[in-house]
């Protein structure tokens, strides 16, 4: 059976982009048709200052998230990174694998690196390193198919190059994964700011609809979304982008492709209206689930509990074997 593995970062409330590009594609189609896991890469939030009490949090919140936006224990596994000590001892081994230039070479490094340098702080070891605790991440599972946006593309690339690399320095120990990615949504945009990335760790602005946004709020800023000069409705990412965002965002949350839906409207406002109720629609439930399971934290806990260790019993014997491929000595 395929092996699915994903991850999502607490670093910021959870989006519509989060939601649009990965976490829909997971509930819907992946834990299904194959041998799913998704995890809340906490590791991964403390690459960037932090605060430790609201990295908890937003673990906790992302856990349940996920469960609201209906994965389901009993089809995949569902936990928490740092319950499983595998991905560590992986990462680590790793790291002797990957070079110094190729971490340097990523784009999400330099972007990252480049806004903790503006906002005066130093730039911490992790962040450059991040992307093989990914590899690790996915590598640890033997992992098939990795569902994520389009922005993750670049670090999938590089997991498959670890195990490539592995496999033909040490033997064959790791399965070589594939990025997938949603046909619309794969990036969703900033609907103040088309030309970038609707993200999580951006400050709360009007420009990003928060899964956990009233109906109104949500409503709110979608009608307030930047659109483009020029007034007929036209399916364009380089010329229009605020537009094709929004016809890409419609187009998710209510079937159809863009460039059909281009050819229904005849004004932006009546784009922005059908979009926000669209939106509006899709989060509902999943708004509804998490109220219901925030008042039932001790069944999520479990979920965490169950799920870390069927995902340890899964990665332990491939990182076993990485140990022993790259000549560390058995402990007997
Ligand atoms: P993260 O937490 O930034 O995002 C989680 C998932 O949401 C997708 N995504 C988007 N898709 C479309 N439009 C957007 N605006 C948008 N914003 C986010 C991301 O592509 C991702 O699929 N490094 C990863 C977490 C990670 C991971 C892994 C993922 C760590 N280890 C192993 C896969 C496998 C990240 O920061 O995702």
């Amino acid at each position: 059976m395929t092996r699915v593995f994903s991850g999502i970062k607490p670093t910021g409330h959870l989006t519509l982009g989060n939601y649009l590009g990965a976490m829909r594609q997971w509930a819907a189609v992946d834990q299904h048709r194959a041998d799913a896991l998704f995890c809340v890469v906490d590791l991964h939030a403390l690459t960037v200052h932090h605060d430790p009490a609201r990295v908890r949090r937003l673990s906790r919140q992302a856990a349940t998230l996920l469960l609201a936006s209906g994965l389901d224990p009993a089809l995949c596994t569902v936990f928490v990174q740092s319950h499983v000590d595998e991905h560590a001892r992986l990462s680590y081994l790793l790291e002797c694998v990957a070079t110094d230039g190729e971490m340097r070479r990523m784009i999400q490094y330099r972007e990252k690196a480049a806004r903790e340098q503006r906002r005066g702080g130093s730039v911490r070891l992790s962040l450059l390193t991040y992307p093989v605790l990914m590899a690790a991440d996915i590598l640890a599972y033997g992992t098939d198919e990795v569902p994520v946006g389009h922005d993750q593309t670049q670090h999938v690339e590089l997991a498959r190059d670890l195990a490539v690399r592995f496999n033909q320095r040490y033997g064959h120990t790791f399965v070589v994964p594939r990025a997938t990615n949603p046909s619309v949504a794969a990036r969703v945009m900033n609907l103040q700011e088309p030309l970038s990335k609707m993200g999580k760790s951006d400050d709360t602005g009007p420009g990003i609809v928060h899964l956990l946004d009233e109906p109104d709020v949500t409503r709110r800023k979608v009608m307030r979304a930047v659109t483009d000069s020029g007034r007929d409705v036209v399916y364009d990412r380089d010329s229009r982008p605020g537009v094709a965002n929004l016809l890409e965002i419609l187009a998710a949350c209510s079937g159809g492709s863009p460039e059909a839906l281009a050819g229904v409207y005849e004004s932006y406002g009546d784009l922005k209206r059908d979009t926000a109720e669209a939106v509006v629609e899709v989060l509902g439930p999943v708004r509804e689930r998490h109220k219901e399971l925030c008042a039932d934290p001790g069944y999520v806990e479990g979920v965490l509990r169950d799920g870390a260790e069927r995902a340890r019993g899964t990665a332990r014997p491939t990182v076993d074997a990485a140990y022993r491929a790259i000549g560390l000595l058995p402990a007997g």
